[in-house]
């Protein structure tokens, strides 16, 4: 495949999304090279396909303290939720990102498959032995591992804050509406602990950046990071 994959990942609250949005319009106006002259498209997981409709309108229901749920309950909620994101996934694979990438684009995605084995392999502890390398082996066959990714480092108090503050206009995040405000720290917390880690086990396709800086800072740090993938990558276009 001739094309770039970057991804960007982080806590619900990091502002991942809001910079990626950002991003696209700097991109979109930048005249010169590495930017210019390249084929960019933005994405995101869950998308906005079937799977990815059903995902949304899932979480919105699903309680991960609801009372009164038995344990075997919420177990086949945390599965059922892994392989609605998986199908979601193979369908941005073979429709959007692989046919994007064959074409030499640059794919930015905003949230990809370490997504899932930071989230999933948070709630399903318990449930599977080892779920977060469960959950990477299960992408290994057949995923296209990104070139780049870009970690959004926060501290998960600040980002829940920063959640609650956009209470309101709130996405579908079931962090987000998670009665619970301990059981919600608490999980963001370890999701967090798993992308830092991910981060310490592959340095060199992870670039982490200071989430808790101002918005001008954490986008200027975002295009150097991306000027000098851009660079070090001949184009392809
Ligand atoms: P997203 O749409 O990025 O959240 P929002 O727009 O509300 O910030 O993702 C929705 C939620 O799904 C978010 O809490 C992260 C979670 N998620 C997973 O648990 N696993 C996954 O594989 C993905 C892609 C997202």
């Amino acid at each position: 495949m001739r094309g770039i994959l970057i991804t960007f990942e982080g806590i619900d609250g990091s502002g991942k999304s809001t910079a990626v949005a950002e991003l696209a319009r700097r991109i979109a106006e930048e005249e010169r090279p590495p930017f210019a002259g390249r084929r960019f498209l933005f994405t995101a997981e869950p998308t906005e396909g079937e799977e990815g409709r059903l995902i949304r309108e899932k979480l919105k229901r699903y309680s991960r303290t609801a009372e009164g749920q038995g344990s075997r309950a919420i177990e086949a909620e945390q599965l059922e939720e892994l392989f609605l994101f998986m199908a979601d996934h193979a369908r941005h694979l073979a429709e959007t990102v692989i046919p994007a990438l064959e074409r030499g684009m640059v794919v930015v995605s905003d949230r990809y498959s370490d997504s899932r084995v930071a989230y999933q392999g948070a709630t399903l502890r318990g449930v599977i032995p080892r779920p977060l390398e469960w959950v990477r082996e299960l992408h290994r066959p057949w995923s296209v591992v990104p070139d780049k990714t870009i970690l959004f480092s926060i501290d998960p108090t600040l980002a829940i804050e920063r959640c609650q503050s956009r209470a309101g206009e709130a996405g579908p995040s079931q962090i987000s509406k998670a009665p619970e405000k301990f059981e919600r720290e608490e999980l963001l917390r370890e999701v967090a602990e798993n992308f830092e880690r991910m981060a310490r086990r592959e340095p060199e396709r992870f670039v982490v950046i200071d989430a808790a800086c101002g918005k001008a800072d954490i986008l200027e740090e975002t295009m150097r990071a991306l000027a000098e993938l851009l660079s070090e990558t001949k184009s392809t276009v």
